[in-house]
């Protein structure tokens, strides 16, 4: 089953000194989710937001809103930013001792729940809780920056992540990809198996307009 390909801008990259237009904006231009990019300075060196934002961008679209969570002790979190309106919250395998319960614990509570694994962990680490995922998040980067390099070796890993997926009949799961996603890879990594894109970068940039910088990359996905 090929799932329709998700396309998520993360904001981690946008103005925000204009949020409200620059979310509207990625909206206008018909992208399928906003993604936050929630890092705590521990488990990743910077700092961005927390709960609030998630609250306040919650009024800004009516588009579904993930929340990663690059942070340690993801138990803390979760509510906080379920009761701020996120419809997905994906954890990191690294980031917990019982990632499990925490998946079943986001689903409990109404949101989606996704796994998301660092480029040095083997994707053996999240066999175990792919019953209970509704998406499995390949980080194509190392976590913490936007503007990185996509990591070839992702490829091989998002095909990884999609069979596993399929030989536990999660079928309905879906493989995300996130960094360094723009119009030169994207058709590769859809084509590997990916159906949900995290792109920071490549939307939100000084370069081009939000609507031109997406009609980009639906572009290439066509064009593949
Ligand atoms: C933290 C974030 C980034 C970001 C994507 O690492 O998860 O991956 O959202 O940013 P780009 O698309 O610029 O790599």
């Amino acid at each position: 089953m090929t799932l329709p390909v998700q396309l998520a801008p993360s904001i981690l990259n946008a103005d925000w000194t204009r949020l409200a237009e620059q979310v509207g904006q990625a909206e206008a231009a018909g992208v399928d989710w906003i993604t936050l990019d929630v890092m705590d300075g521990n488990f990743v060196p910077p700092i961005s937001f927390g709960a609030p934002m998630a609250s306040a961008v919650r009024q800004l679209t009516a588009l579904p809103i993930e929340a990663h969570l690059m942070v340690e002790h993801p138990e803390e979190q979760i509510d906080d930013f379920i009761e701020a309106g996120i419809n997905c919250v994906t954890i990191h395998i690294e980031s917990t001792r019982h990632p499990h319960r925490l998946l079943q614990q986001i689903a409990e509570r109404g949101a989606e729940a996704g796994i998301t694994l660092n480029p040095g962990t083997p994707l053996g680490e999240v066999e175990a809780v792919l019953p209970v995922c509704g998406r499995v998040q390949i980080m194509s980067v190392n976590p913490g920056w936007g503007g990185q390099r996509f990591i070839p070796e992702s490829l091989d890993r998002i095909r990884q992540a999609r069979e596993m997926l399929d030989q536990c009949g999660r079928e309905d799961a879906r493989v995300a990809v996130d960094g360094g996603v723009n119009e030169s890879n994207i058709g590769a990594i859809v084509e590997a198996g990916a159906d949900w894109l995290v792109a920071g970068s490549a939307v939100f940039n000084d370069r081009e307009s939000v609507a031109d910088a997406v009609a980009r990359l639906r572009r290439a996905l066509v064009s593949d």
